[in-house]
């Protein structure tokens, strides 16, 4: 087993949610440890450990961090994004239900670096459930001094307060993010400015996903060359993927960055699912690149390896399919999930996601023609690179590698042409 115990490695402990067990598991040591350091200094220890963002994106954690204009008279924010809808991702989850604690101190260290005295977690209202286990948890840590007014004597305040979103995906992406959060439509922002300038309230605002905060407290505690040196040498640490479809053991797992994502269906997964052929993965979530099984042996699950298969890491969720599966069908009903997501702020991904629907469900109903398939890569050619945020690149990503790897898969579904019909004589 490759597996690797950071982020989960109190997962299954009794009571894990509960202070007293963080604290004797050795629990806001980092927060002691961060609070005597620089706000620089933390900085550049995340920066160095080669943390890159686990929402998405990729981006460096530190470098981010270091974008806030801590000199700036306004409040700082920072804003943790556990708005986890991404299909097949689903690794927030029980970072939050197991560990509330572990995130908190990401947290508190994350604002102390920042300078700011007030944070937010951002969650997808689906996981009401998990609002009354942070909410303990913040109460606890507040009852210990971990979080309210002058932290153990350092003279920082900090606080946190929940806020559930109400069900949409858009909601995920950081500028609609704060726009949601300040009670307004959750349709993006343009940027620049980016949040780290003018975020939410227009102050200086850092969004960083759940998994990002949770590996915080770690670099701090065991420094950043321990955690790099988990993960490759651009590609920092480990990383949880929530394994899904054909697969024996599906679930969620922690592997170190660069782990070969054939080990992780194979051992993790304990093989495919009644011995049936691979056929395509999803790597990232289902806004990435669907890869088919021979690029998927030479993948390995980090940034630079991914991209190398024509592929990216997203946000780690896998997706296995077996030789059964119907890529056209499987694209369509992604379609249909970027069409409705869609916020309709911007015309290319609003119309064109309702046109490839259309398309899609002609094709599903036997009158699709050899046409439509280049009218499919046609939009997907006047969505991408055009639309006003990522979703429209995540609405085509799929469909234009499935016709590329699948097409055979696309044209089984195309009309038959008609016999032609001859005069007697
Ligand atoms: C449509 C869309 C949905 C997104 N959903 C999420 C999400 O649910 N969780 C998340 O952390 N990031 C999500 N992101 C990425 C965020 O915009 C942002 O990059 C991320 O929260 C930054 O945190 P990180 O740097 O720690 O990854 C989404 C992006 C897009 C375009
Ligand atoms: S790309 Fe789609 S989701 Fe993003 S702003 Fe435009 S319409 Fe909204």
């Amino acid at each position: 087993m490759a597996e690797l115990k950071v982020l989960t490695a109190r997962f299954g402990t009794p009571n894990s949610t509960h202070i007293d067990t963080y604290l004797r598991d050795g629990g806001y040591k980092a927060l002691e440890k961060a609070l005597k350091m620089t706000q620089d200094d933390v900085i550049n220890e995340v920066k160095k450990s080669a943390l890159r963002g686990r929402g998405g994106a990729g981006f460096s954690a530190g470098v981010k961090w270091s974008f806030v204009p801590r000199q700036l008279n306004k409040p700082k924010y920072l804003v943790c994004n556990a708005d986890e809808s991404e299909p097949g991702t689903c690794k927030d989850r029980p970072l939050m239900e197991l560990d509330p604690h572990q995130l908190i101190e990401g947290m508190a260290i994350g604002s102390y670096a920042l300078g700011a005295n007030l944070s937010f977690i951002y969650i997808r209202g689906e996981y009401w459930y998990l609002i009354d286990i942070l909410e303990k948890a913040i109460q606890q840590a507040k009852d210990r001094g971990y979080l309210g007014k002058n932290i153990l004597g350092s003279g920082f305040d900090h606080n946190i307060i929940v806020h559930p979103g109400a069900g949409a995906y858009i909601c995920g992406e950081e500028t609609a993010l704060l726009n949601s959060l300040e009670g307004k439509r959750g349709h993006p922002r343009i940027k620049p400015p980016f949040p780290a300038v003018v975020g939410l309230y227009g102050c200086p605002t850092v969004v960083n996903n759940v998994e990002t905060l949770a590996a915080v407290p770690h670099i701090i505690n065991k420094g950043a060359d321990w955690y790099r040196e988990l993960g490759t040498e651009k590609s920092g640490g480990s990383k949880m993927f929530s394994l899904s479809g054909h697969v024996n053991k599906p679930g969620n797992y922690e592997v170190r960055m660069g782990y070969p994502l054939m080990d992780l269906i194979n051992i993790e997964g304990a093989g495919m699912r009644g011995g049936k052929k691979l056929k395509a993965v999803i790597v990232g979530g289902s806004s990435v690149p669907i890869i088919n099984a021979e690029a998927a042996a030479k993948c390995n699950l980090d940034y630079e390896s991914c991209q190398s298969v024509g592929t990216m890491l997203g946000s780690g969720g896998v997706i296995v399919m077996d030789e059964t599966v119907d890529i056209f069908e499987t694209t369509f009903n992604l379609i249909r999930f970027y069409n409705h997501e869609s916020c309709g702020w911007c015309t290319p991904c609003r119309e064109g996601t309702d046109w490839l629907l259309k398309i899609f469900k002609k094709i599903k109903a036997g009158m699709g023609e050899e046409s439509d398939l280049d009218l499919i890569l046609k939009l997907c050619v006047n969505i991408e690179g055009r639309s006003h945020c990522p979703l429209g690149e995540a609405a085509v990503w799929p469909i234009t590698s499935a016709l590329k790897h699948f097409s055979d898969d696309f044209k089984k579904h195309l009309r038959k042409s008609l016999p032609v019909l001859t005069m007697a004589k």
